[in-house]
């Protein structure tokens, strides 16, 4: 098939590279890279095959000996040896590539970034820098020698020479080449140091440019924090004694996990107070820790071909989740998480872009760092350690790396691991890898003396290439409380194999109330007819804090639904959250988690999967309605919480004082639809963290207002890009629909808006695609607009333009005028001459 590759045709690499040694002379136009390569066929009669791309190959030898066009085959891919001119044993292969970093927009492979040279290789960037088997079952040892006149220069692994203009860099950790990395420039370290609890003493640096180390010391503790979790979570110690953390302004993604050498997107490491959000820290502190854990999962334990991702990120994920859980709070943690899940993994699944966690095949590896990928493929890790029980669960892991440290791994090999600890059988299991989809639960229920009796069946809708949808195994945590409120039946995981199951309980004095799927044990969509006051009941007396929450979002989707069709709130709702609002026992991180409103998009998803045809202005004007009502029936109690819940003292990023000031931010949203924005104003006068500064900001936008506070905050931050993006992001995410086109242009063309920059794009766009009804204006013009700029970026950053165009994920749910828009956009984009291949496969799959 026409460039795709298949998870069916994976073969082992007929070589093995025991080590490479590399030389950059780096220059912004011409950086030349030798390498030799140490090779042994491991297959007679094979070609050796490696892959380079816009590389000027300037020499090549075999153990010395210089080889002439008519030895090899050279093409836009990269270089053949064929069989026949290869030793049988041990040779030496030699290689001098010109490349030029300066003039690489994509950001992938080596790159510049503000005068500092730095390299992003996963998942395939390693061929844009030289001639090299570029897949990450192909482990080797790396020896790097940097030539260059800038002062700090880093790469994988130990320092091993060093002298003007040059240092030497050796890593003791065979690595795929996806994990090499390089870093040049004039940069100041923010240092530390942590001793492994066996006794090794690893030096910490967090690399920065020159006035930004006042604000890298969170980083650092964080990465202690990670290193401490996880020797004591999972045993797993650090293995070099040097970890460097380098942030950079331009860069596709969140963060790279090089070996002994990660890349940040500089966002997700500088904080200050004054200039990063409760959210920019929380998400700093997880990244850091994602990254750190790859050490283990992902580094040391690898990927054996691109389809095994979820191998390293959906458990990689998994584990700093679980890590943010044990340092913050566990509970709203996995709020958080959930409701990210069904905001982007959720809407996957329904969509055109539906994939399995592991798929069979792709053209663009990059498109698939999915959601699905990384969020479900967490879920079900979860589900193995829900399963399996928390010693269950670390006795296959602790197999896991004992058995496979060292080596690239498949999901077969991850869920043997289970097996043979569990001795279980998983082949059902398994199907959460390899088929996509959200399986649907629907729960019936009986009572009768004293036997309470709960009936599941489950489906799973089709999905693009995939029509039938065996029975998962899915475990389903529930508990059953008393009509008065006690637990009668404590959290108990079910497991369900069947398309239709019953389980009963005995003994119950009254019928119970279910709390079903609690902590939102499988990703599941859960379907079972309540009532409003089942819901005010649950949101009350809940024992899992998911399902408190849960029941409140549901009873809020119900009466958003309701409303969007021309209905009236109900009043269960709103006499919920009145409760809600003067419940001083109930954390306020949770509160505020309870008082914000489900999103447009949330609604409209919900609509369209019972059918209904989604207006995204009714949405929208039920959902400023609903705020409006709640404003006016509880004015009194949210003005209370607001004055009394001021955080004073110096700033803490901290769960407790994040989540009051979360909760204070939540009841201004509601206060704000009927002050006029007095008191968001007053807010952000006096706010001394971005935090407040930000938050009253976005609610004043939101209510068209604000423009001298936007003007204010421009004044101030004008010379900072990064908070410059909150700004951004504010106005294309909140501007009113009528305006947030003509907005999101005139931002757009401002001088100061460096579009090539991901961070400036991902604001300004990302923010106007998160503009339901803005993004969805019925007359076209928020999808033109995005295919505009679509086109415009992807000759230079094919990976970044992919990546935001599943917008156009949804444009199914909505009306035929709307759709017609949608698929002209999406046509006039497949029409370009020249897209680049990322942006080629993602427009045929969403226009499919
Ligand atoms: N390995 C990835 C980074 C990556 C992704 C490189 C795609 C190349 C292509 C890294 O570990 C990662 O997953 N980063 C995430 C953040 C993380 C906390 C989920 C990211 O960059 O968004
Ligand atoms: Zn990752």
């Amino acid at each position: 098939m026409d460039g795709v590759t298949l998870l069916s045709d994976y073969k082992p690499y007929p070589f093995e590279i025991a080590s490479v040694s590399l030389t950059f002379r780096l220059d912004p136009a011409a950086t030349r890279v030798l390498a030799t390569l140490d090779v042994t066929p491991r297959q007679p009669g094979a070609d050796m095959v490696l892959q380079g791309e816009d590389l000027t190959l300037i020499s090549l030898s075999l153990d010395g000996r210089a080889l002439v066009p008519g030895d090899y085959l050279l093409d836009e891919t990269g270089l053949t040896l064929p069989a026949a001119g290869l030793p049988a044993g041990p040779f030496r292969l030699q290689t001098e590539v010109e490349i030029a970093p300066a003039a690489n927009t994509a950001l992938e492979g080596l790159y510049m970034s503000n005068g500092m040279y730095c390299t992003q290789c996963e998942a395939e960037g390693f061929r844009h820098i030289t001639f090299y088997p570029d897949r990450p079952d192909v482990m080797s040892r790396f020896h790097v020698r940097i030539e260059s006149d800038l002062p700090v220069l880093l790469s994988n692994g130990n320092p091993v020479g060093q002298g003007p203009g040059w240092a030497e860099w050796d890593d003791p950790w065979p690595k795929p080449a996806y994990l090499f990395a390089l870093v040049a420039g004039d940069l100041r370290a923010t240092s530390g140091s942590f001793t492994t609890r066996s006794g090794r003493k690893v030096d910490l640096n967090i690399w920065v440019r020159p006035g930004d180390e006042d604000r890298c010391d969170f980083a650092l503790g964080a990465l202690a924090r990670s290193m401490t979790w996880d020797e004591e979570a999972y045993g797993r110690e650090y293995d070099l004694d040097l970890f460097n953390i380098v942030a950079v302004d331009d860069f596709n993604m969140g963060a790279m996990e090089n070996k002994g050498l990660n890349i940040f997107n500089s966002k997700l490491v500088l904080a200050s107070p004054e200039t990063a959000t409760d959210t920019d820290y929380e998400r700093i502190e997880a990244v850091i820790a994602h990254e750190y854990f790859h050490n283990w999962t992902g580094n040391r334990i690898t990927c054996r071909d691109w389809f095994q991702l979820c191998l390293k990120e959906g458990l990689t994920v998994y584990r700093d989740q679980s890590f943010t859980r044990d340092v913050r709070l566990g509970g709203l943690k996995r709020i958080e998480d959930v409701a990210a899940l069904r905001a982007r993994q959720f809407r996957e699944d329904a969509g055109p872009l539906a994939h399995p966690p592991r798929p069979d095949r792709y053209k663009e590896i990059n498109n698939f760092y999915t959601a699905t990928v990384y969020e479900k493929g967490a879920e079900v890790v979860g589900m193995l350690a829900s399963l399996l029980g928390p010693e269950g669960y670390r006795a296959a892991l602790d197999l896991y790396f004992d058995r496979h440290d060292g080596q690239a791994c498949t999901i077969e090999d991850w869920i043997k691991v289970f097996e043979d600890t569990s001795g279980r059988d998983l082949s059902q299991f398994k199907l959460w890898y390899t088929q996509a989809g959200t399986p649907k639960l629907t729960v019936t229920e009986a009572y009768e003396n004293g036997t309470y009796t709960l009936e599941v069946s489950q489906t799973t809708p089709p999905t693009p290439g995939e029509e039938v949808k065996p029975p998962r195994h899915i475990p389903l945590a529930v508990g059953l409380l008393s009509p008065n409120g006690d637990e009668v039946v404590p959290t108990t995981v079910l497991e369900l194999t069947e398309a239709r199951q019953s389980f009963r309980f005995e003994g119950l004095a009254a019928r119970p109330v279910p709390s079903l799927l609690r902590g939102f044990s499988a990703p599941v969509i859960l379907d079972r007819a309540t009532t409003p006051a089942e819901q005010a009941f649950l949101l009350a007396h809940d024992t899992d804090p998911f399902n408190r929450w849960e029941a409140g979002r549901t009873l809020a989707r119900q009466t958003l639904m309701a409303m969007a069709r021309g209905e009236g709130a109900q009043l269960d709702y709103l006499d919920a959250v009145g409760r809600l609002i003067a419940d001083e026992e109930a954390d306020p991180g949770f509160r505020a988690a309870c008082l914000r409103l489900p999103g447009e998009d949330e609604i409209a998803a919900a609509l369209f999967a019972r059918g209904d045809t989604p207006d995204p202005d009714a949405i929208r004007a039920a959902r400023r309605k609903l705020m409006k009502m709640l404003a006016t029936r509880h004015g009194a109690a949210l003005t209370r919480v607001y004055d009394s819940c001021a955080v004073t003292g110096p700033y803490s990023p901290d769960a407790g004082p994040a989540g009051r000031r979360a909760l204070r931010l939540a009841v201004l949203a509601l206060l704000t639809t009927e002050d006029g924005g007095a008191r968001a104003a007053a807010l952000f006068a006096e706010a001394t963290n971005m935090t407040e500064s930000i938050g009253a900001l976005n609610l004043l936008v939101a209510e068209g207002k604000g423009q001298g506070q936007l003007a204010a905050f421009a004044a101030r931050w004008s010379k900072d890009p990064l908070v410059m993006d909150k700004w951004r992001m504010a106005q294309g995410a909140l501007t009113p629909p009528e305006d947030a086109a003509e907005t999101v242009t005139r931002l757009g063309t401002a001088p100061e808006f460096d579009w090539k920059n991901p961070n400036r794009f991902r604001s300004l766009l990302g923010g106007f695609a998160a503009n339901h009804a803005g993004f969805h204006r019925v007359d076209g013009a928020g999808y033109a607009l995005y295919a505009d700029w679509l086109l415009r970026l992807d000759p230079l950053n094919p990976q970044t333009a992919a990546r935001m165009s599943t917008a156009f994920e949804t444009w199914r749910r909505y009306d035929t005028t709307r759709q017609a828009h949608a698929k002209t956009a999406l046509a006039r984009i497949a029409a370009t001459p020249g897209l680049s291949r990322d942006l080629a496969e993602m427009v045929g799959r969403l226009a499919g």
